[in-house]
């Protein structure tokens, strides 16, 4: 199946950029929130990306500047903003980016099921999540999958193509080649708790954790630490910040759920998710921005 026109649900941390991503590999997207004014976030979010590589272009001169000013009309043109599921009625494929939590990923599902139309896939950029819980809220579980971003969305290059149980061979492969045809590699896993990168990545980030907060050690100092080692572009505590600490704290609760201890939760991050103080999306987290 080809993907003539795509939709996402959630404009927030990876909603905006995910629609930028398609839009700027030329397929126009419906992008959906429940406020106007978290839609005109994820609208500015996806202009402010498309600007920055077009200057990026420019800078290489790669492109002129008039072409840099036409192709932004044209990326930026392709996404229409909705609060309601107006638009919905044509798409071939869905991206869901909701808050990670499988009640409200459920009741989109069961919206999506209704609004789309019965060859459309309905995929999820879940993190953790059961692709199968999902699909249980829908009348098509053979065509929902997961699709799985990572953050900047509009940087990295891997997408996580998640198998649920009933997910068939061919939504799987209309999904990959969907994947690489916004300019993406594919990597095709299981539905277990993580999947493949948050079961890697957690396993690490949750040591960090524990020590800083057993040794009662200094986030910053720790964060600079790292960074410096030249392994990885930014400390893991200032890296939580950009990805929400409420997507971080689902997630490794998730981890931990389902693997155990060997798993561990900071104590630091749910205090602050419980003060609403949830990273560079609030202002605050285990940084202060501006
Ligand atoms: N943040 C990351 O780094 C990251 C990376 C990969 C995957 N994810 C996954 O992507 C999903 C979204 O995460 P995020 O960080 O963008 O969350 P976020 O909190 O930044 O954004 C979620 C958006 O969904 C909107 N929303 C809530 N209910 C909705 C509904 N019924 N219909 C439409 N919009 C609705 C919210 O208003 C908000 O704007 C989660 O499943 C998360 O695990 C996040």
């Amino acid at each position: 199946m080809y993907v003539f026109k795509a939709a996402v649900v959630g404009a927030g941390t990876m909603g905006g950029e995910i629609a930028q991503v398609i839009a700027s590999a030329g397929v126009p997207v419906v992008l959906k929130d429940v406020k106007d004014e978290f839609v005109q976030t994820g609208l500015d979010k996806a202009c402010e990306v498309t600007e920055g590589q077009l200057s990026g272009l420019v800078g290489k001169e790669k492109i002129t500047q008039e072409q840099a000013d036409a192709q932004l009309e044209e990326i930026t043109g392709r996404i229409a903003g909705t609060t309601e599921y107006e638009g919905f009625g044509d798409v071939d494929f869905v991206v869901e980016a909701v808050p990670e939590r499988m009640e409200i990923k459920q009741a989109v599902f069961g919206e999506l099921d209704e609004v789309t139309p019965g060859h459309a896939i309905l995929a999820s950029n879940t993190s953790s999540l059961s692709i199968s819980e999902m699909a249980d809220a829908t009348g098509r579980p053979d065509k929902v999958v997961g699709f799985h971003f990572f953050y900047p969305a509009s940087v990295m290059r891997l997408i996580e193509v998640i198998e649920g149980e009933e997910t068939s061979e061919e939504t799987l492969q209309a999904t990959t080649n969907f994947a690489q045809a916004i300019r993406k590699t594919a990597v095709r896993c299981g539905e277990g708790p993580g999947f493949v990168v948050n079961r890697i990545l957690n396993s690490a980030v949750s040591e960090v954790w524990k020590v800083t907060e057993e040794e009662g050690l200094d986030i910053k100092e720790v964060d600079k630490t790292i960074q410096e080692s030249g392994t990885v572009p930014m400390g893991p505590f200032f890296l939580t910040d950009l990805l929400g600490l409420d997507t971080v704290l689902h997630v490794a609760e998730h981890l931990q759920d389902s693997y155990g201890d060997r798993f561990y939760v900071s104590s630091k991050m749910k205090e602050l998710v419980d003060a609403g103080n949830l990273g560079q999306k609030t202002g605050k987290g285990f940084y202060e921005h501006g």
